[in-house]
């Protein structure tokens, strides 16, 4: 399977500006699977929740989406795009899976972040797999990694592949995201954005370095800081399948739930 990102500046507020960059850019490419940063056509530093509502849309009559599936089929790729959601009265910081068949799933982020509280809804559905081309992968959006649960329940599904939109702006994701696919055994696409945002309220930096990992923990691939940066990368996604660490040891089977009780708990002690 071929699996990559395409790192870019979206401009805030400019969706026909940022969906002609992510069709120029990915016009010639060759992939199974290509992974675009959160937010990717409306911009991240929203001002209020009235201001993502107007930037956000619904994906059943967008015209970013019909845009998306229509290169999907004359690429015969599968893309997951980071999406300001209209959902009814609801803003949902979304991603979507879309392919050549058009439009196949659609994540809610769960876990916001920051400001990302005023401006949109939590996510309210349940995380699950999806399966392209064979291959299952789950879907997570940025912070989502601050928490090792989201990884963890995709890999007990049967993921192989993270996906993995992001608009990072602290430093520590590039590198936790080495050890969420280690202790889970798969893959991962972190496929962020660089540049700021400026807006009247303040200005946001986004930190680039867009990686694929393996499931190893091992760095296939990091973009720099800044710049666009398209790569595409062949992965053996049945690697995912071997979850055995030592002869006697296996990633999965050997956790112990019955210990992790207060995992379940909604406490917050
Ligand atoms: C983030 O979740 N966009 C930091």
């Amino acid at each position: 399977m071929r699996v990559g990102f395409f790192q870019f500046y979206p401009r805030f507020g400019d969706w026909e500006h940022n969906l002609s960059l992510v069709l120029k850019g990915l016009e010639q490419t060759s992939a199974d699977l290509i992974v675009l940063p959160e937010l990717a056509f409306s911009g991240y530093y929203f001002q209020s929740r009235e201001e993502a509502s107007r930037l956000a849309q619904d994906p059943t009559r967008s015209p970013i989406v019909e845009a998306l599936i229509q290169l999907c089929r004359q690429r015969d790729f599968y893309l997951v795009t980071g999406f300001a959601e209209k959902a009814g009265e609801r803003v949902f910081n979304s991603a979507l899976l879309l392919g050549p068949e058009g439009w196949m799933h659609t994540y809610r982020k769960i876990h916001l972040f920051n400001e990302e509280k005023e401006w949109f809804d939590p996510g309210d559905r349940p995380l699950s797999v999806q399966t392209v081309r064979g291959v299952r992968i789950g879907m997570m959006v940025c912070f989502d990694w601050v928490f090792p649960e989201v990884a963890r329940i995709l890999a007990l599904q049967g993921a192989q592949v993270l996906c993995h939109p992001s608009n990072l702006v602290l430093a520590y994701c590039q590198q936790a995201m080495l050890t969420r696919c280690l202790e889970n055994g798969v893959f991962a696409v972190t496929a962020n954005r660089y540049g700021e945002d400026r807006r009247p309220q303040g200005t946001l930096n986004f930190t680039g370095q867009s990686q694929i990992v393996g499931p190893k923990g091992e760095l296939i691939f990091r973009a720099p800081p800044e710049g666009d940066c398209l790569q595409v990368v062949q992965i053996d996604p049945d690697r995912a399948l071997d979850k055995q660490i030592t002869a006697r040891n296996h990633l999965l089977t050997d956790r112990r739930p019955d210990f992790y009780r207060p995992l379940c708990g909604s406490d917050r002690n």
